[in-house]
């Protein structure tokens, strides 16, 4: 037993080593993790307290009131106002002057591109155009190419399909 000694050692160093991984691991996990799962439980109640993006479309219709009674009236319903214009919780706070103070400046431009989207194609042919998984009620386009010379209109690189859809009723005008 002339080597013990190292025994010794090695059996302290792997004791500390497990107490210290035991005394770090109770300091970064917050108290109330696995209360009821693998989570922290106050992640759900942080979660609920945050500010909701999308308003929904009666929360345009204060202030868009014309557009939304087109909406109403029109062949349109499915989509909502922010299923095309993106969440609209930064823009009503802009034009109430509300303060978006606290907000990244990345953030406050990632949802005023959104309410200016584009109007050209690519907005439309996300849910229209024709693709196995989508449900064949759904009226959908093919092509846009042949779509738009079935109506007689000519395909250029500028064409929109707004250029002769309103979007608000799907008419065609
Ligand atoms: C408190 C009133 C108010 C509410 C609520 C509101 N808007 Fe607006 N909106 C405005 C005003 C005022 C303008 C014009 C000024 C501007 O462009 O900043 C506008 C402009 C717009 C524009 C045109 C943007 C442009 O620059 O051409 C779109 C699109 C729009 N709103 C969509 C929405 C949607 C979608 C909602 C619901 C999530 C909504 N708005 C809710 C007041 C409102
Ligand atoms: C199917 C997509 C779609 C839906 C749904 C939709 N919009 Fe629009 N909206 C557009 C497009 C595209 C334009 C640009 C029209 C153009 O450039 O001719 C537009 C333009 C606008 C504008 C600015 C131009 C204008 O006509 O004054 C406002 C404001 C607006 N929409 C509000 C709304 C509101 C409010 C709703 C819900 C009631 C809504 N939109 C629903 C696609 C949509
Ligand atoms: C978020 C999905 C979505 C987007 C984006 C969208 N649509 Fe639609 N569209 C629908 C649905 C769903 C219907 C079926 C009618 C309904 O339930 O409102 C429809 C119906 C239509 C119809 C047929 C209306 C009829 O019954 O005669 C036309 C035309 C149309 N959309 C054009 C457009 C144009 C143009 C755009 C782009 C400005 C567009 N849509 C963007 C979902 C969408
Ligand atoms: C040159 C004008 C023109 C352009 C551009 C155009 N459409 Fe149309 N579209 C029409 C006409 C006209 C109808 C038939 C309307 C009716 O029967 O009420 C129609 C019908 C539709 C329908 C109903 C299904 C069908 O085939 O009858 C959908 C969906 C549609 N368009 C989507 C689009 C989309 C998406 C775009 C852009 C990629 C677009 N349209 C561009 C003129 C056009």
């Amino acid at each position: 037993m002339r080597h013990a000694g190292h025994f010794v050692r090695l059996l302290a160093l792997v004791a500390i080593a497990a107490v210290g991984f035991l005394f770090v691991r109770s300091q970064v996990i917050p108290k109330d993790f696995g209360v009821k799962g693998h989570y922290r439980l106050s992640a759900v109640s942080d979660e609920a307290a945050r500010e909701p993006r999308h308003l929904g479309s009666e929360a345009c219709a204060e202030c868009h009131d014309d557009i939304a009674a087109e909406w109403t009236a029109g062949k349109h319903t499915t989509p909502q106002c922010e299923n095309c214009h993106g969440p609209g919780l930064m823009h009503v706070k802009k034009v109430s002057d509300d303060s978006t103070a606290g907000y990244p400046d990345k953030i406050l431009t990632q949802y005023e591109n959104a309410i200016n989207r584009g109007t050209g194609i690519h907005e439309c042919r996300w849910c229209h155009l024709k693709t196995f998984e989508r449900p064949s009620t759904l009226k959908s386009i093919a092509s846009v190419e042949k779509h738009i010379a079935l109506r007689k209109g000519t395909f250029t690189p500028d064409t929109k399909c707004t250029d002769c859809h309103n979007p608000h009723t799907a008419i065609a005008k």
